[in-house]
């Protein structure tokens, strides 16, 4: 059985916040809103994002970034039954990750369930007081900072949940879920509030005059709009989106993507956007961190990710994409079956934790962890045999810079590097897996 230590921590962002003063400098205007229509019906067959949305976002590769995640870890406590209740074990939800997100940017978090994707979203919102490691944000670490402290902060890391259907409250209306921050927070007058949630309303492409309807009046698209118009009501500098779209027919889906991607032009908000969906993330996010079992195995810009994947797990999560599958595996490959379940994240395996379904798998994935090494501009791969499909190595790439044999066994005398293997953005020097040296551009 499991018990979260941080259920004292667990806050919605949006209740509880920032006694900032008033923020003149980033208001919300409709403007968002004239691109896309407030119905959600656009014909009678799904279509895709690819067809009806935007074109896909840009990356800025100057960008700074606006969070920086370093070592980031989430041990959830297990705990005997009984009476007294010991630690028996615990869950390695996250297990030290490190990333960017850039300023106005976004960037993309995948893997299957249960590999630690909310659970980092959750981190970020620090509705979660993470276990170890960083999360700096203008200058603050999030992770070290009390509830006390977090307070000025939360108004600008926000969360977009997933079930427009369970996130809002049923028992009040629109008007009072997306102007309740307004008001605790005196972000606006009191007189002031109606008109600002008329404003949003419109923002999020819904009708102003609907602010005293209830959440049940509403289309699955449309509640989500509400629960973006709620995001947006702090002016977040962050917005953490866990599955946005997912629980929504796909042709509506594509008008929430486009509505995110307006917003995130017009405010200048930078995304960590979780998803399932791979076509969607390639569309919204120019970056995208691959996860298993608490940890990212593979991070890169997207043409990278999606036409040159060097991790076995990334290419075999492509591959099930029939959307995707062309740029990733070259089209005339099959989709490549992984063997067996995700094991536990109380008993990771050793070493590589991707080891016990890796068809590449050898000795020494099982003796040392393979570190998340950058290997080009903007690419980094966890894998002692990473390589392009069909071009894995027949020996591992690692062993000179851990100081390991093939087998992985220590070499006597060895020095092994720790260049390029911990920092969460990129240098501009990597590991160039043919030539085994630093190159650069
Ligand atoms: N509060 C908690 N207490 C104990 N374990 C937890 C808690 N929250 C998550 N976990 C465990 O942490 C792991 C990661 O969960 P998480 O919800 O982050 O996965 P996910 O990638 O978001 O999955 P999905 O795609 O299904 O949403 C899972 O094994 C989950 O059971
Ligand atoms: S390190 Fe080994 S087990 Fe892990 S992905 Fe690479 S080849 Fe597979
Ligand atoms: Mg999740």
């Amino acid at each position: 059985m499991t018990q979260d230590p941080n259920a004292d921590a667990q806050v919605a962002p949006t209740e509880v916040g920032a006694n900032a003063a008033e923020s003149g400098e980033r208001q919300l205007t409709p403007e968002a809103s004239d691109a896309y229509a407030s119905h959600e019906v656009p014909g009678d067959r799904p279509h895709s994002v690819a067809e009806l949305g935007h074109a896909a976002s840009r990356l800025d590769p100057d960008a700074p970034a606006v969070l920086t995640v370093d070592n980031l870890k989430m041990y959830f406590p297990v705990r005997s039954s009984g009476v007294v209740r010991r630690t028996i074990g615990h869950v390695q939800a996250v297990d030290g990750i490190s990333f960017e997100v850039p300023k106005g940017g976004s960037l993309g978090l995948v893997g299957e369930s249960g590999c630690g994707k909310s659970t980092t979203g959750r981190l970020i919102t620090r509705l979660y007081k993470p276990t170890g490691g960083s999360m700096m944000f203008e200058g603050n670490d999030l992770a070290k900072l009390s509830n006390k402290e977090m307070k000025p902060l939360r108004r600008d890391v926000q969360m977009i949940f997933q079930d427009p259907y369970t996130s809002l409250n049923p028992r009040h209306t629109v008007g009072t879920i997306v102007g309740a921050p307004l008001e605790v927070h005196k972000i606006v007058p009191k007189n002031q509030v109606l008109s600002r949630v008329q404003e949003l309303l419109e923002v999020v492409g819904l009708n102003p005059e609907h602010y005293n309807r209830y959440p049940n009046e509403f289309s699955g698209g449309q509640r989500q709009r509400i629960g973006i118009a709620r995001a947006l009501t702090l002016n977040p500098k962050v917005l953490v989106a866990d599955e946005p779209v997912s629980a929504l027919d796909v042709s509506i889906q594509a008008q929430v993507v486009n509505l995110l991607q307006d917003i995130q032009r017009e405010f200048d908000v930078a995304f960590l956007f979780i998803a399932h969906d791979l076509a969607i993330v390639r569309h919204f996010c120019p970056e995208i961190a691959v996860m298993y079992l608490g940890k990212i195995v593979e991070i890169g810009d997207r043409e990278t990710i999606y036409s040159r994947p060097h991790h076995p797990y990334t290419q075999a999560l492509l591959s099930a994409v029939p959307d995707v599958k062309q740029a990733a595996v070259g089209g005339r490959r099959e989709r490549i079956r992984l063997e067996g379940d995700v094991p536990s994240p109380i008993n990771p395996p050793s070493g590589c934790r991707f080891r016990t379904r890796c068809q590449f798998a050898q000795e020494i994935c099982a003796k040392v962890e393979p570190p998340l090494l950058q290997i080009g501009k903007r690419h980094k791969v966890a894998c002692h045999f990473a390589g392009e499909l069909g071009a894995h190595p027949a020996t591992p790439v690692t062993t000179e810079l851990l100081g390991v044999d093939d087998q992985g066994s220590p070499v006597p005398g060895a020095t092994p590097s720790n260049t390029q293997l911990t920092i969460p953005g990129y240098e501009k020097t990597w590991y160039d897996l043919h030539t085994k040296q630093t190159t650069g551009v």
